[in-house]
């Protein structure tokens, strides 16, 4: 028997999904991420051990929480994150077990991820062109994403999901390849409308290539996409399968437009970041310690004061677009994508 849910904010919202970001350390430096130079990356006593994201997460899993997904930075330079998997698995109500990953280093580790009992993969992709590649990533690794990839497939990872981050004058021309790519490997795609969350505060909403005109480009292609029902109301992505069964075109594709069409209203997510502080929202200015509280000998039953706490705080919606907006202190790579 599951204990009910203590995660109710002031608005109904019920929470069942938390997502650990790992470290804040990256092996890539996309630009909508990551600040050109002058990164200042955590100390390593600042950052949760195993031990303590492990404590955290039951505390969490006692109040409510069932489903994970382990972020960075890039969560496979963490060392011995399979280790990391496979003590998380341990918790009993955790249904599943998912990572955010640039891809980069999965090609090595694959296999022991998989019989450690991660459930599933969502790999970072922008583009298919080498060049543009390191464009955006400031890196040259697009061949080691793509092995990753493959390798993730022959370790038995189904359904994994393609991410790529739609910004405009960048990614239109990589809608088709990307597409192309996906039907062909069996992927799940998914646009993410690109967010104000870099650092060096580069963010236009002229430079969001949203969901919609993406949608546009695939039809026009492609031919027409059908909406496919959400069995869970709180997954952020509308998803879109090829209408016309007769061009034999199998596949799905989402788009998440967090900007356009936020869906905070449905959010049912919670952050714990690399350093131990818990958030509840991408876009809050407001954070909730565990790190320090733990090593000052709290009890369980603090760390869910604080959760709870963390939680009666969250606000209506993100408001990006609002004159009220304002982008949160930290970057995506110092919060967990
Ligand atoms: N807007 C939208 N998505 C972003 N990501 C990182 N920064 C942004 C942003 N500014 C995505 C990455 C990856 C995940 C970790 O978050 O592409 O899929
Ligand atoms: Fe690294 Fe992900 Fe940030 Fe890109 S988006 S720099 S892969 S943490």
């Amino acid at each position: 028997m599951s204990q009910p849910n203590q995660l109710i904010d002031t608005f109904g919202r019920r929470h069942t999904s938390l997502r650990v970001s790992v470290t804040d350390r990256c092996n890539v430096r996309c630009f909508y991420c990551m600040p050109h130079e002058s990164i200042q990356f955590l100390p390593r006593p600042e950052i949760l051990s195993f031990e303590e994201i492990s404590r955290v997460t039951r505390v969490f899993a006692g109040l409510g929480i069932n489903r994970i997904r382990i972020t960075g930075g890039e969560p496979l330079v963490r060392k011995q994150l399979p280790e990391l998997i496979r003590q998380l698995k341990q918790i009993e109500s955790i249904a599943e077990i998912a990572m955010t990953t640039n891809g980069i280093l999965l090609a090595g580790l694959a296999t022991q991820l998989r019989q450690c009992g991660l459930d599933r993969l969502n790999v970072s992709l922008d583009s298919l062109d080498a060049e543009q590649f390191k464009q955006i990533t400031r890196r040259d690794e697009l061949e080691q994403v793509l092995s990753g990839i493959q390798a993730a497939q022959s370790a038995g990872f189904e359904n994994i999901r393609i991410n790529a981050v739609a910004v405009r004058g960048l990614i239109d021309s990589q809608v088709i390849p990307l597409v192309q790519f996906c039907l062909e490997q069996r992927l799940e795609l998914r646009f993410i409308e690109f967010m104000p969350l870099n650092s060096t505060g580069q963010w236009a909403s002229n430079d969001v290539l949203s969901g919609a005109e993406i949608r546009n480009i695939i039809e026009s292609n492609f031919g027409k996409l059908k909406a496919v029902d959400r069995h869970n109301p709180s997954q952020p992505a509308s998803d879109f399968e090829f209408a016309n069964p007769s061009n034999r075109i199998h596949g799905r594709i989402g788009f998440i437009n967090s900007v356009t069409e936020p869906f905070c209203e449905a959010c049912d997510r919670l952050r714990l970041t690399a350093d131990g502080k818990i958030r509840n929202c991408l876009f809050s200015h407001e954070e909730w310690d565990v790190r320090d509280l733990m090593r000052s000998g709290a009890s369980d039953r603090d760390i869910e004061l604080q959760i709870i706490e963390c939680v009666k705080n969250k606000k209506a919606a993100h408001g990006i677009g609002t004159s009220e907006f304002q982008k949160p202190a930290r970057a995506m790579y110092q919060i967990g994508g």
